[in-house]
């Protein structure tokens, strides 16, 4: 079976096209066009007229990237929700436009749990923890009785939005994650910084205000890591918790910041004192994109689900534990 599925959460409009050999997640094509300013942030309508113009030819170099013509195609899903609603009902609409005109079965699918899905197939994880840290979101999820759960999550900002807007504060410039990973192992001193766990939650906007008001008054580098590794350590520790309730051995990071060499190191020594597995899926499917959408969208249709038109409409505030997982 082959899927086309289109991804339009956020800043991101991309097309991925996958197939399932033996079950297999087959990634033929997973193109995106990526809607970026010099200052950094998202204006919802200026994104949604970004993906608009580039949904067509980013639809037709997903097709030619994989090789296949719409007589190949079987099934078209897209990110129902959550995300940013002038940007899902981008998605939606191409999606629904294409579905009647080629008579392809459509699929709306859940964004965090294709994060999920795609990462438990390609790396070979069966019943994990997921952490799944990215912008907008930052969830500990887990399967259990139909569901998947959410253990924890932030009750303010995504980490990965921490991050972008600590470092737009220090003139990092956006993305700035992947600069603050690199002086975390520059740093030579800790910087005292707030560290709020709230019992499985997690809450962040106090430690960039902390963090944002020492800029100028101790060493940038010290600083920046210290705020990095405060954030990590909060979300390692609501991690394990997660898999010492649960009794799981597996750890699945996903989302954007997983790219983070500092968060592997220090995911990856708690595993090793649980003596846990830790997986991490190639950073392409991480973060944001659409052979995610399309994987889950086979995982789904084989269960037997589809959605109809009418139904189709999209849900910016979908919660990863509303849907009935009958898949699994
Ligand atoms: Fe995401």
């Amino acid at each position: 079976m082959i899927c086309l599925g289109i991804e339009s959460t956020a800043h991101t409009f991309g097309v991925g096209i996958v197939s399932d050999k033996n079950d297999k997640c087959e990634i033929l094509a997973n193109e995106k066009n990526s809607f970026t300013t010099d200052a950094g942030g998202i204006r919802p309508r200026d994104a949604a007229d970004s993906h608009v113009q580039n949904a067509a030819s980013v639809v037709k170099s997903a097709l030619e990237k994989a090789g296949v013509s719409w007589s190949d195609v079987d099934l078209i899903s897209f990110s129902q929700g959550p995300g940013i609603g002038q940007c899902l009902q981008v998605g939606a609409a191409v999606a629904r436009a294409l579905s009647l005109e080629h008579k392809k079965t459509l699929i709306g699918v859940n964004h965090c749990i294709a994060h999920i899905e795609i990462g438990k197939n390609l790396t070979g994880a069966k019943d994990p923890i997921v952490c799944y840290a990215s912008g907008a979101n930052t969830q500990i999820i887990g399967f259990e009785l139909g569901k998947y759960r959410v253990y924890g999550e932030t009750l303010d900002i995504g980490i990965g939005n921490l991050l972008d807007s600590f470092g737009r504060a220090l003139g990092l410039g956006f993305p700035a994650g992947p600069k603050i990973d690199e002086m975390y192992f520059k740093a030579k001193n800790y910087v005292k910084l707030p560290y709020s766990v709230k019992g499985m939650d997690l809450v962040f906007s106090g430690l960039q205000t902390a963090a944002e008001q020492k800029i100028g008054n101790v060493d940038r580098t010290d600083l920046a890591y210290s705020l990095m590794h405060n954030a990590f350590a909060m979300l390692t520790e609501v991690t394990e918790r997660a898999m010492a309730h649960t009794e799981k051995q597996e750890l699945v990071i996903t989302g954007g910041v997983a790219a983070s060499k500092a968060l592997r190191e220090m995911m990856g020594k708690m595993c090793e004192e649980r003596e846990a597995k830790m997986f991490v899926p190639p950073v392409p499917v991480c973060v944001d994109n659409a052979a995610m959408i399309a994987w889950l969208g086979i995982v789904m249709h084989k269960a037997g689900n589809k959605t109809k038109i009418s139904e189709s409409f999209v849900m910016p505030k979908q919660r990863t534990d509303d849907i009935e997982v009958n898949w699994l």
